[in-house]
């Protein structure tokens, strides 16, 4: 099978990282990579990494012919005028941007302080965290891959939202998170001088992704949710580390949190446990996922305050974005969901 891809947005940070996994799909030619600021010129001045791999130029999205599937990796707010120009032309639709993530059509006021254009079209869409929604993406020609932050902190919790075990209300999600998190766009406060050292906390209260967690985990669990999340930046490029304070609704044994992870997370390849008793490395470390399409959890029970202490770790380009929309691209194909995707990462780094 070839599956011809186009990428809307491959000068971005998102489009640049689903780029660098799809050269080496065996299963994927890319047709077209756009770009309007950069189009006649070649991918590899922007994505000097791709050279040797990517020997064309970027294209007006203007100029791009029909393909299988197209990858959306454009802002927020940018990507509904796409999708109503492709849906139903047979090309099937990974969305990375917010805009068909949230199922309720109210959320876009309350989280993104707009009303969504399309209502209509948020029932399409399935959301594209495999481990999640499996089967449902299998079946969809339309996936919104979840965000970053939300995809870290969802895979955190979910084992134990599906055992019923969390407080709906007693959930404290800190989250750190690298620069790219941020895109390719310049801004004052990605700028070298000023991100450079920082642990900043730029939206302690309110974060959009809050919306995500929280409809995925209520659903999981059957029950509304108020999570207290607080994103901070820090010195990395890529990765986030979720380090999520819960309380339970019922006593638990460590070895029960072993086996509701192990059982939730038995079909899912890029998931891994850990938690060891020796090493430099006991929980999950961004540092050591970066450029792959892992997402690591560890735990601790903290009974001196009846908490759990959840950690997830992922790379935001990969698990976070690029790789997560392969994944969902090869379920939606039939393909192993590894495909073009298994490999370790580096040590040391
Ligand atoms: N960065 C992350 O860690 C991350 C993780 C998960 C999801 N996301 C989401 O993924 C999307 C892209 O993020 P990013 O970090 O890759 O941003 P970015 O680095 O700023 O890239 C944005 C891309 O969108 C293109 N673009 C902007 N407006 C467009 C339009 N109207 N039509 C076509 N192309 C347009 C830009 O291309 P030209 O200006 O060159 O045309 C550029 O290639 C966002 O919705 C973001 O929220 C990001």
């Amino acid at each position: 099978m070839t599956i011809s891809a186009n990428i809307i947005g491959a000068s971005g940070y998102t489009g640049g990282d689903l780029l660098r996994i799809l050269v080496t799909h065996p299963e994927v030619e890319v047709k077209a990579a756009t770009s309007e600021r950069f189009a006649g010129e070649p991918v590899k001045k922007i994505h000097p990494n791709l050279r040797s791999f990517v020997d064309y130029n970027f294209v007006s999205v203007k100029e791009i012919k029909e393909a299988d599937v197209v990858f959306l990796c454009v802002p927020h707010g940018m990507a509904a005028p796409y999708v109503e120009q492709y849906m139903d032309s047979g090309t099937k639709i990974v969305d990375l941007s917010a805009d068909f993530r949230l199922h309720n059509p109210a959320d876009y006021p309350k989280w993104y302080g707009h009303e969504h254009p399309k209502p209509e079209l948020l029932k399409k869409f399935v959301y594209g965290l495999p481990e999640l929604h499996r089967e449902q993406i299998k079946k969809s020609n339309y996936v919104a891959c979840p965000g970053c932050l939300s995809t870290t902190s969802i895979l955190s919790l979910a084992p134990l939202a599906k055992e019923k075990l969390l407080d709906p209300n007693g959930i404290v999600i800190d989250a750190k998170i690298g620069s790219s998190g941020g895109g390719a766009a310049f801004d004052i406060s990605t700028h070298h001088p000023e991100r450079v050292g920082v642990v900043r906390s730029y939206k302690p209260t309110g974060h959009r992704h809050t919306g995500e967690i929280e409809q995925e985990l209520g659903e999981l669990q059957g029950a509304k949710f108020g999570v207290a999340f607080s994103p901070h930046a820090v010195e990395l490029v890529r990765g986030i580390l979720a380090t999520c304070h819960v309380r339970l609704n019922k006593q638990v044994k460590e070895v029960d949190i072993w086996k509701i992870y192990r059982s939730f997370y038995k079909d899912s390849p890029f998931v891994r446990i850990v938690k060891e008793k020796e090493g430099h490395y006991r929980y999950p470390e961004p540092k050591l996922l970066a450029g792959t399409n892992f997402f690591d959890v560890g735990f601790e029970l903290d009974s001196h305050v009846n908490r759990l202490v959840v950690m997830g770790a992922i790379d935001n380009l990969v698990k976070g974005s690029g790789g997560q929309a392969v994944q969902n691209m090869n379920l939606m194909f039939g393909l192993d969901e590894k495909t073009g995707m298994w490999r370790p990462g580096l040590h040391p780094i």
